[in-house]
């Protein structure tokens, strides 16, 4: 039975995929459905915040014309509207500089009214990314961005966890994909995805205890790793790149890529092609991305003092 090893893992597959296993019928991938989990999370937040005098503050800056970062500080500030935290937007043009963005940061880390600060990124090339994140007040670091929250995340104390790892793990919960003892290849390794959703996986908990490798581009051995892989966290940003010859039968994947291929967005999974060789997977749109924004109204919550 195509599906049965599956199984084995101790997932909960739910009625019509036990079905499906006993009537010999190969199961079909579970597809984790990011969108329906982002707006049960934003529902609980939105209940609770009705409840309070005071409303949460996020301050999000943007800085140049980036047209994704433009797309994605619109979407933040909508899920604000949406679930009751109040918006404060500020757009510093292309040439603003490093003195002007930081001026800016140390005037919110004052303001009372701001509970959460979010510096979209990428920033333009004359500005320094570690400068900016550093001058950010560690409590209102909403993307868990600030050495101090890195530290804090790595020894598993509590602290802001970066928006998309966090909702990677939310994800990994809600679908009940055990993590512990599994192999996790994560393809990048960048500072917002590969390198926390790492850390944050190896941790002694539940949806953790993982066994963590991380490639890249420079790794020699990616093929023969990615092939071992139960859980695959593709983050990359290379449109269709992971292909079923590369996967083990069985593996889950979850897509962090959004990539615009001719008007399209698409993952950096070639998901028609591995479809029939997963148990579990993200679809792009509608996977991670939702999860992302999800993550930073809880952490903007978590930031004012009522805990999520
Ligand atoms: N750019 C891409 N992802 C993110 C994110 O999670 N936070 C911020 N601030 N910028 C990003």
């Amino acid at each position: 039975v195509g599906g049965a090893c599956f199984v084995g893992w101790g997932w909960d597959l739910g009625e019509n995929c036990a079905q499906m296993i006993k009537q010999g019928a190969k199961a079909m991938p579970i597809i984790i459905d990011g969108k329906k989990t982002a707006q049960k999370i934003k529902c609980r937040l939105k209940d609770k915040i009705s409840n309070l005098k005071i409303k949460p503050g996020l301050a999000v800056i943007l800085v140049g014309d980036n047209p994704a970062s433009q797309v994605y500080v619109s979407m933040k500030k909508k899920a604000c509207d949406e679930i009751g935290i109040k918006s404060f937007e500020y757009k510093l043009s292309q040439s603003a500089s490093e003195d002007e963005l930081i001026k800016l940061i140390k005037k919110l880390n004052k303001d009372k009214k701001v509970h959460g600060i979010l510096v979209q990124l990428p920033l333009p090339g004359h500005i320094n990314e570690n400068n900016i994140l550093f001058t950010i007040d560690p409590g209102k670091d909403v993307d868990g961005f600030h050495p101090m929250n890195i530290g804090k995340m790595m020894i598993g104390a509590e602290t802001f966890l970066p928006c998309t790892p966090y909702g990677i793990q939310k994800l990994l919960e809600e679908y009940n994909i055990k993590t512990t003892g599994k192999n996790v290849v994560i393809l990048g390794r960048s500072n917002i995805v590969g390198k926390p959703i790492g850390m944050m996986l190896l941790q002694k908990h539940n949806f953790g205890n993982a066994t963590v490798i991380f490639c890249h581009s420079q790794s020699e051995k990616r093929d023969e790793l990615l092939k071992q892989a139960d859980i695959i966290i593709a983050a990359i940003g290379k449109p269709n790149f992971v292909k079923a010859d590369m996967i083990k039968d069985g593996a889950v994947i979850i897509d962090v890529g959004i990539n615009r291929v001719s008007g399209k967005i698409v993952g950096d999974v070639d998901y028609d092609d591995v479809f029939n060789k997963l148990s579990a997977t993200t679809p792009v749109p509608g996977g991670v991305g939702p999860m992302t924004i999800a993550m930073l109204m809880s952490n903007t919550l978590q930031a004012y003092g009522a805990t999520d």
